[in-house]
């Protein structure tokens, strides 16, 4: 694998996808078809409140399912909140999952379906592969227009005793059936809209250059990059319904791109910033990704045309570091539309930490495809320059 090399050998895995405004009463349906007789349905708060979770109940019942909700799921979900949710799957007896939510309420999800045939603990399956029974029917449904979670192999929770993100990886954790209704961005707040576009922005981006990219990862990632280029602002701005269906075509796009290609520095180093500090995940790549970028930049001239004309440039004939300039910018823009903060001190990041944020990044998954080596010294020295 790598830039010299594009790949000609490539896996590209995701589930079955369902994708369109109104559909998501077809929850019920589609667990049924799994073979689910009692669903058990993970959810958090504030879909309750913006009635999501009673359009999915609809379905379920609609379907003739029985099911029973756990809502008890908060933002990075922590390592009790999967532990409840597997005891109350095991004690209704439930047969299929649903996960209907943010990257929060889909990661939990996942990692009760981990527990839910593999048992022990969350913190048992950290790292690659270390997944050794399928897990039971699962249907994930996004609501927000960036985790990716809903077509990843990716789980991540949080060591409340460690405090530190868990990465999980594994084939075993996409799940059957990805199902999107864009309408449910509608109720998504604009924080949140702003943050996780951002979020699908960097797995874009990071997919793109990752060393493990292909020609079926770079398709989706420049098509994700495309439509926030094209749609991002005004979605925030004006929250037209073409526009929010397009961030999430961009977040599926893009969790299919980096589900594949995996990541880069960006997400090594949020993951233990978003463990240490419960802080906003796409908040946090917003702070990061620019810096990674310029890190980035000398080792992937190859793809950086690429880059900048899926980002809505022309970059014919223009030298180089004009490239980056255009491409910086426009993410710079997309950030902006997003109401990024900037700056990790604005994340409650404090100083003295950055060293230890630095070595604890070394050990996540999402290094292993950045396309630039990198070790402790240069990582602090990314997390100083965002600072
Ligand atoms: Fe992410």
């Amino acid at each position: 694998m790598g830039f010299d090399n594009p790949n000609q050998h490539c896996k590209f895995e995701v589930p079955e996808i369902i994708f369109g405004r109104g559909l998501l009463n077809q929850v019920g349906s589609c667990a049924k078809r799994l073979g689910g007789k009692k669903v058990f349905l993970v959810s958090d708060e504030g879909l309750l409140r913006a009635g999501w979770v009673d359009r999915v109940m609809k379905s379920l019942q609609d379907a003739g399912l029985d099911f029973v909700l756990f809502d008890q799921v908060t933002s990075n979900p922590k390592d009790f909140e999967i532990e409840a949710g597997f005891n109350e799957y095991v004690a209704q007896g439930a047969d299929v999952i649903v996960g209907l939510g943010g990257g929060s309420a889909m990661d939990a999800a996942k990692g009760i379906a981990i527990l839910g045939s593999n048992g022990g603990r969350i913190q048992d399956y950290r790292g690659i592969d270390q997944i050794h029974r399928p897990l039971p029917p699962l249907v994930l449904c996004p609501t927000t227009c960036g985790t990716g979670s809903d077509v990843s192999q990716f789980a991540v929770i949080n060591d409340s005793t460690e405090k530190c993100k868990l990465t999980i990886m594994s084939r075993c954790v996409a799940p059957d059936i990805s199902l999107t209704d864009p309408d449910t961005l509608e109720t998504l707040p604009d924080e949140f809209l702003g943050s996780s576009a951002i979020d699908a922005l960097s797995h874009a981006v990071e997919a793109y250059f990752s060393v493990a990219a292909s020609t079926l990862t770079d398709v989706n990632a420049a098509q994700a990059l495309t439509l926030l280029a094209k749609s991002f602002s005004r979605a925030v701005k004006e929250r037209r319904a073409d526009d929010l269906e397009d961030l999430s075509r961009a977040s599926l796009h893009a969790g299919m791109a980096f589900s594949n290609a995996l990541l880069g520095i960006s997400h090594a180093l949020a993951h233990p910033i978003g463990g240490l500090y419960d802080a906003n995940h796409g908040h946090v790549n917003a702070v990061l990704l620019p810096e990674v970028l310029r890190y980035d930049f000398p080792v992937v001239e190859r793809k950086l045309a690429g880059f900048a004309a899926a980002l809505g440039h022309n970059p014919v004939g223009i030298e180089t570091k004009y490239v980056e300039e255009m491409a910086l910018e426009t993410v710079d823009q997309l950030l902006d539309a997003g109401n990024a903060p900037r700056g990790l001190r604005n994340l409650g990041v404090r100083e003295e930490d950055l060293s230890s944020l630095a070595a604890k990044a070394l050990d996540d998954v999402c290094l292993l495809t950045s396309p630039r080596q990198t070790d402790q010294e240069d990582l602090l020295g990314i997390l100083k320059r965002s600072y």
